[in-house]
């Protein structure tokens, strides 16, 4: 069935208040739910409707009499009630352990935990499973007090006590009004890391991160990068925290990242766990602006929640742009920006130009986990950072502050969150409304021309047509735009250009001879630029733009441009020699360049990926892509062979920290030897088991077992055998290896990936390991796109397999299949084969059937 934003409906019933009482076990767990129902005036009149999942109701009273005239719709459980209040009792139990889904109760290590976003609630108990329905909650759980020492649910423990049977129990009551996608519980042996926080009005919040016995050690970043979180969102947005408790628990069976229930998180373990010795410069980022993340939600999320799911991004978007702006706080914004949009291009923008291209406030969905995407989540934050860069963060700080105040405690729209700034900031957002409800990505055509001291700027855009949205209307754009001179090598004076219309001009004046043009800078808009810039002007940029991120774009589009002529056979010798030297002269210039931080030359190293590159083209063919891509390293690697040879001398001397100095030498340690493996790879070879051998810490080690992965020599057996045998029972280290082995450049990659599925540490049970293989295998173009089509089928087979065990999960990878009409015709008639293999097995789950049927059109 379709559901359709149009057709919302406010609910019948409301339910102020809930009593839920858990009698916990790994195998069955009992739960009773009392509910205090109020009719709603707003609503239609119609029965009380409790949503259900995979539940049977074991017994039914109302107004404390057992009653047998209610009905089952499907799942859903109704109950006609006359009057306008009543208490209703429902009693159902699930079995946790069989629960492979992960949604709803589960059982993860003898732990229970749950994971009610976006309905998995139905799955524990009956209720009006909709986030526009708001309660305050009073929990009560009693288990075995030797197999659930800790007893956990949201708000603050009011009672506790032991039983003389060696159970014990608990009661949490959260004040706070939510939506049953908050609700969360955690029974389990876990030990915290205990610290406390100190609100801005004075108030001491305990803070804890529980995890399981043994792995206390590796919370400190986490704890830290939490303290730093609720600091920055007290500076910056005016946003205090608001219990006397926050409870985050980390746990290894997750089907995402992370969870903002009020007042208990529940994370991957990927998310919380960092030492120096296992996790990476990257994994700590990750960690910090994930804990950011779910604890801006605290207010983005919770104490303004969403009114249906169709408004996801009113959530997701706006906080994942709040937990951009604080990394960027943390540590390099520069940096930070030019990693968001890498994202941006090679998750984003693929799904915003292919069959599953959706608006950031989709029209419809059949099943709402599978809307948990770039497109909500990443597009989602552009959008909202748009209006921050027209309104400047002042004004934007007076919309969000009118935003949390009018809608604080309710269930809000996109359109609310719209409104607000609109009216808070004073700017005027009538046509910006379009992003929200147009798919696909801008492409913004630019010409410069220039005449007496008039420089002139003509832009036009075009919305593409995508899926069930054959005309679009042009929408505002703000770009950021420069203008230099050649000759001092500076700009006049950024200006804030909004193009509104289809197409317009834009005059400059005081230009003697014709300006170097630099756009979209800070990338202002998540649109596509095409400019018809020379190789001059570009290696212009790439040395001179004082806007960090237009420097690398200036580079990026450099190579883009080598490298999609380069794959469309329209290089003559001359121009591949001219064009290599070009970009060879502007690399040569930022490894030498000692005004720059590591951090980001070694972002400027990175080459767009194949992905992105498959974009620029109509119909790609990732075999020519990957080879030109992989010569073009090559040539680099050859010819500035010297001059990484000494990068990587000089970055290896220094120790280790974990301030950005020395994390900028270690990431240009790895990105050394990713050109050297391509252009010498004996001399790579030779360095990477040295740097292996010598790591004291994970960022070290993974990068030289990740380039000696992709060498066929025999130090890629020995370091692999290590690592294996080194970090053996750390299951997120064991992750890394099996990624590694699958995302690598190995000519056999596909026999490694074959043989890891059968490797004895591989389950399909754990979406952590399920990923770190297949995942890492399906976004590696060199064995997934391998011309045979094996890629696919191992692809296709591993949805079949997981589809019955997690549906989400499985869902997951069905996009790359998804592509199949941007590819050249060989490999695209396997890729839809593959699709249509699925689409006929004998049962599917709601996930993978939409993203299926979707993908096939
Ligand atoms: N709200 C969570 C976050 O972004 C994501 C949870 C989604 N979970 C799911 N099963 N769809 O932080
Ligand atoms: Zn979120």
């Amino acid at each position: 069935p379709v559901i359709r934003r149009e057709d919302y409906q406010p609910p019948a019933w409301l339910v102020p208040e809930i009593a839920l009482d858990f009698t916990l076990g790994v195998d069955a767990t009992r739960v009773v739910s009392r509910l205090t129902v109020r009719r709603n005036p707003h609503g239609d009149g119609a029965a009380l409707r409790l949503n259900g999942d995979n539940i049977a109701p074991l017994g039914v009273k109302v107004d404390g009499v057992a009653v047998n005239d209610w009905r089952l719709d499907g799942a859903d459980l109704l109950i006609d009630l006359a009057g306008d209040a009543h208490a209703v009792e429902v009693e159902t139990a699930v079995n946790p352990a069989a629960n492979s889904q992960l949604m709803g109760l589960y059982a993860s290590n003898g732990m229970l935990c749950t994971q009610c976003e976006a309905e998995g609630f139905r799955r524990i108990t009956f209720f009006p499973d909709r986030p526009d329905v708001l309660s305050t909650y009073r929990v009560r759980m009693a288990g075995d007090k030797a197999a659930f020492p800790i007893l956990l649910s949201n708000g603050n423990c009011v009672a506790q006590g032991d039983d003389a049977d060696g159970t014990h129990w608990a009661e949490w009551h959260d004040p706070w009004p939510k939506p049953c996608y908050l609700f969360a519980l955690v029974a389990g042996d876990l030990v915290a890391n205990h610290d406390s926080f100190t609100t801005m009005s004075g108030r001491k919040v305990d803070l804890n991160i529980w995890v399981r016995p043994g792995d206390e050690a590796r919370t400190h970043h986490a704890m830290a990068s939490l303290k730093a979180a609720m600091r920055w969102d007290e500076e910056t947005f005016g946003r205090e925290y608001d219990l006397d408790l926050f409870n985050i628990v980390a746990v290894s069976d997750f089907n995402m990242g992370a969870m903002e229930n009020k007042g208990l998180n529940v994370f991957n373990t990927r998310y919380v766990l960092a030492d120096p010795e296992t996790a990476t410069d990257a994994d700590y980022d990750a960690v910090e602006g994930v804990i950011g993340h779910e604890y801006f939600h605290n207010w983005s999320g919770n104490r303004v929640t969403c009114r249906d799911w169709f408004q996801l991004s009113l959530k997701e978007g706006f906080t994942v742009l709040r937990d951009q702006l604080f990394s960027a706080d943390m540590g390099s914004e520069a940096v930070k920006r030019i990693e968001d949009v890498r994202v941006l291009r090679s998750a984003q923008f693929p799904e915003d130009s292919g069959p599953l291209a959706h608006p950031i406030r989709p029209d419809s969905y059949q099943e709402i986990s599978n809307f948990y995407t770039a497109t909500v989540y990443n597009k989602g934050a552009e959008v909202i950072r748009m209006m921050r860069t027209m309104a400047g963060p002042e004004r934007f700080r007076q919309g969000t502050d009118l935003y949390f105040a009018r809608h604080d405690g309710e269930a809000a729209t996109c359109e609310d969150f719209v409104k607000a700034i609109e009216d808070g900031s004073g700017l005027d957002l009538g046509r910006f409304r379009l992003w929200y409800g147009q798919a696909g990505t801008p492409q913004v055509k630019v010409a410069l021309t220039h005449a007496g001291t008039t420089a002139t700027l003509a832009l036009s855009q075009a919305v593409p047509v995508t899926p069930g949205q054959p005309e679009k209307q042009p929408m505002p754009i703000p770009l950021r735009v420069a203008l230099f001179d050649r000759e001092s090598g500076r700009h006049g004076g950024e200006r804030l250009i909004v193009l509104d219309k289809a197409s317009d001009s834009f005059t400059f004046d005081g230009f003697s001879a014709p300006p170097v043009l630099s756009i979209n800078r800070g990338f202002s808009a998540p649109v596509s630029i095409e400019a018809d810039r020379s190789n001059a002007d570009l290696v212009f940029l790439a040395a001179h733009d004082d806007d960090p991120f237009a420097r690398y774009e200036a580079m990026q589009s450099l190579v883009v441009r080598h490298l999609v002529a380069a794959v469309g056979g329209g290089l003559s010798p001359d121009d591949r020699a001219a064009g290599r030297a070009a970009i060879g002269e502007a690399f040569a210039a930022f490894l030498a360049d000692g005004a720059l931080d590591d951090l980001m030359r070694g972002e400027l190293m990175i080459l767009p990926s194949e992905t992105y590159l498959a974009e620029q083209l109509l119909v790609a063919d990732p075999g020519a892509i990957h080879a030109e891509r992989e010569a073009l390293k090559a040539w680099l690697g050859h010819a500035l062979q010297a001059a990484l040879i000494a990068l990587h001398d000089r970055a290896s001397a220094v120790p280790y920290s974990r301030d950005a100095a020395a994390r900028g030498a270690r990431k240009l340690k790895t990105q050394a030897l990713i050109y050297l493996a391509a252009g010498a790879p004996e001399e790579a070879a030779r360095r990477a088991i040295a740097q292996y051998r010598a790591a004291d810490n994970m960022t070290d080690r993974q990068g030289a077992l990740m380039v000696l992965c992709g060498l066929a020599v025999p130090e890629r057996e020995e370091a692999l055998a290590d690592f294996h045998a080194r970090y053996h029972g750390n299951a997120l280290v064991i992750d890394k290896w099996f990624s590694l082995q699958a995302g690598s450049l190995h000519p056999q990659v596909l026999d490694h990936v074959q043989a890891l599925a059968g490797h004895p540490d591989f389950t399909m049970h754990n979406p952590n390991r399920v990923r770190a293989l297949y995942m890492a295998f399906a976004v590696n173009p060199k064995g997934f796109h391998v011309a045979d089509g094996e890629g696919y089928r191992i692809i296709g087979d591993l949805i079949r397999r997981l589809d019955p065990i997690n549906p989400q999960t499985a869902a997951r990878f069905v996009p790359p299949l998804g592509r199949w009409r941007r590819i050249e015709p060989g490999r695209s008639a396997m890729m839809r084969a593959e699709l249509e293999r699925i689409a006929a097995a004998p049962s599917l789950s709601r996930d993978v059937l939409e993203q299926v049927t979707k993908s096939l059109g």
